[in-house]
């Protein structure tokens, strides 16, 4: 028996977590649920609406079902999710889109999974206004993490049999964030060479997924790209109602549906279990027990397939008769499926290899300074010279002015013949940029690593 915490959230969240706990004991599916709360229902005792006992005994059993939960809006409150993923640190975002039966869609054949990195990327939160008119956001992308969302997706895909893994990014673009995870994507590749691997522009992907969407098996990237691309495949196949997803870390994992608490239709006995019911049949796929997930998932097809479904997918049946629809089939089809786990088809992600070492240059150093108009910034200080100024990422300085908006905001780059920067050489340009009355508002280092450039050139430089 494997214990999992089941967290039924707020709203129809009690409704459509009995539902999956009585269908997943009648395909005997070895799971003990331990309840705890989380969301409003908690919000009196535990204003973070994540009582420190349920977030223990996640760490303790390592798995949670988890119902949706209301955040209340305007009162400052954090998402239980947004909350779950950083506390338990959730790496991989996995969410599978797929075409059911008697879901009215543009398409017919779209059975995809995204696996998106859920920490890092612009979602790292760490952003800085440089003066009352820019403001700057980290795209925060590393090596270990791109190794390890890579790695997670060939591991999934070779656990649950699927044939082709395509990274999605935008690495002509940005060469460094991007490029480093392509670079770590094409290295797991080539680890997993059993495995077909692409990769494809995000934009392109977009065109592709909502034209030809059959194409596309599971797909892995970054993270604002991921979330984009799976609420965009969510609507390729119904919305974000019979949506599923889970969140899975080196210790633990959250399976959770996708919709909210629809407060709407609470209590009335109208809520559909088919979101939740998904993310319990990826639960028992990251367990090993294929077979059981086989069969529950059969099993839920061959109701819709049968017009039993609730009513916002345009059927008569209310919570209670769906489930009882799969129950009976779970009942009649049970015999054609193994029970057992299956050791091959859990997934376990090495951590051998993800970082590397080179050797480091500094070979000048960019000074972010607040200025109205172009700076009158020192041409050289000590070994160090101004070799060019930008604005917006456009060279604004030597050479003409460009004709675009200058912002208050400038980027003075200087750099030396003479080696490796001390941190003596950087202290002395600051103090001589603010002695020229230049506020600085950020300053970074150019780099080499092992003689590579490890910076971005402005437009035009
Ligand atoms: P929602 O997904 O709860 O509802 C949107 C519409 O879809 C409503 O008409 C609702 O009745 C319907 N719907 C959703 N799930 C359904 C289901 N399983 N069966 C039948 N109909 C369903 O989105 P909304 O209204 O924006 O959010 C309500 C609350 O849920 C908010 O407090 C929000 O913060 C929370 N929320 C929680 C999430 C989570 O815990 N994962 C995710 C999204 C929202």
């Amino acid at each position: 028996m494997h214990k999992v915490v089941l967290i039924k959230g707020d709203g129809i969240g009690p409704e459509i977590a009995d539902a999956v706990v009585e269908i997943l004991a009648a395909a005997q599916a070895p799971l003990e649920f331990v309840e705890h709360k989380a969301g409003l229902s908690c919000i009196e005792e535990c204003p973070s609406g994540l009582p420190e006992e349920t977030l223990d005994a996640i760490k303790e059993h390592g798995l949670a079902l988890k119902g949706p939960t209301t955040t209340p809006i305007g009162t400052g409150h954090k998402s239980v999710n947004v909350t779950l993923r950083k506390k338990l640190d959730l790496y991989a975002n996995v969410r599978p889109a797929r075409t059911l039966p008697g879901v009215k869609t543009r398409f017919d054949n779209v059975d995809l999974i995204i696996v998106r990195e859920n920490v890092e990327d612009t979602y790292a939160g760490v952003e800085h206004s440089q003066t009352p008119n820019v403001a700057q956001g980290l795209k925060l992308i590393t090596r270990p993490g791109s190794m390890k969302i890579a790695r997670y997706a060939f591991e999934m895909t070779k656990a649950i049999g699927r044939k082709t893994v395509t990274a999605y990014h935008k690495a002509n673009i940005h060469k460094a964030t991007d490029g480093l995870f392509l670079e770590s994507f094409k290295q797991v590749a080539s680890e997993n060479s059993d495995v077909e691997s692409n990769d494809i522009l995000v934009d392109n992907a977009c065109m592709q997924l909502v034209s030809r969407p059959e194409q596309f098996d599971v797909l892995v990237g970054p993270n604002l790209y991921g979330d984009i691309l799976s609420d965009l495949c969510a609507g390729l196949v119904g919305g974000l109602g019979v949506a599923p997803g889970a969140n899975i870390g080196d210790n633990c994992a959250v399976f959770e549906a996708v919709h909210g608490s629809a407060p709407d239709i609470a209590g009335k006995g109208l809520a559909n279990p088919t979101a939740l019911l998904q993310s319990a049949i990826m639960l028992l796929q990251h367990l090993g027990y294929t077979g059981i997930a086989e069969l529950v998932n059969a099993a839920m097809i061959a109701t819709m397939e049968a017009g039993i479904r609730t009513k916002d997918l345009g059927g008569e049946a209310n919570t209670a008769e769906f489930t009882q629809a799969i129950v009976e089939r779970i009942e009649a089809m049970k015999g054609e499926y193994s029970l057992d786990r299956s050791e091959a088809a859990q997934i376990s992600v090495s951590t051998e290899n993800i970082t590397k070492d080179a050797d480091v240059k500094v070979v000048g150093v960019d000074v972010f300074v607040r200025s109205n108009g172009m700076p009158q910034a020192p041409k050289t200080v000590g070994n160090l010279s101004l070799q060019m100024m930008s604005n917006r990422g456009t060279k604004v300085f030597p050479g003409p002015t460009p004709d675009g908006m200058l912002v208050d905001a400038f980027c003075c780059r200087y750099r030396t013949e003479q080696g490796d920067v001390s941190n003596e050489e950087i202290s002395a340009l600051i103090n001589a940029i603010s002695e020229a009355g230049l506020p600085w508002v950020h300053i970074e280092k150019l780099q080499t690593f092992d003689g590579e450039q490890a910076f971005s050139k402005a437009q035009g430089e």
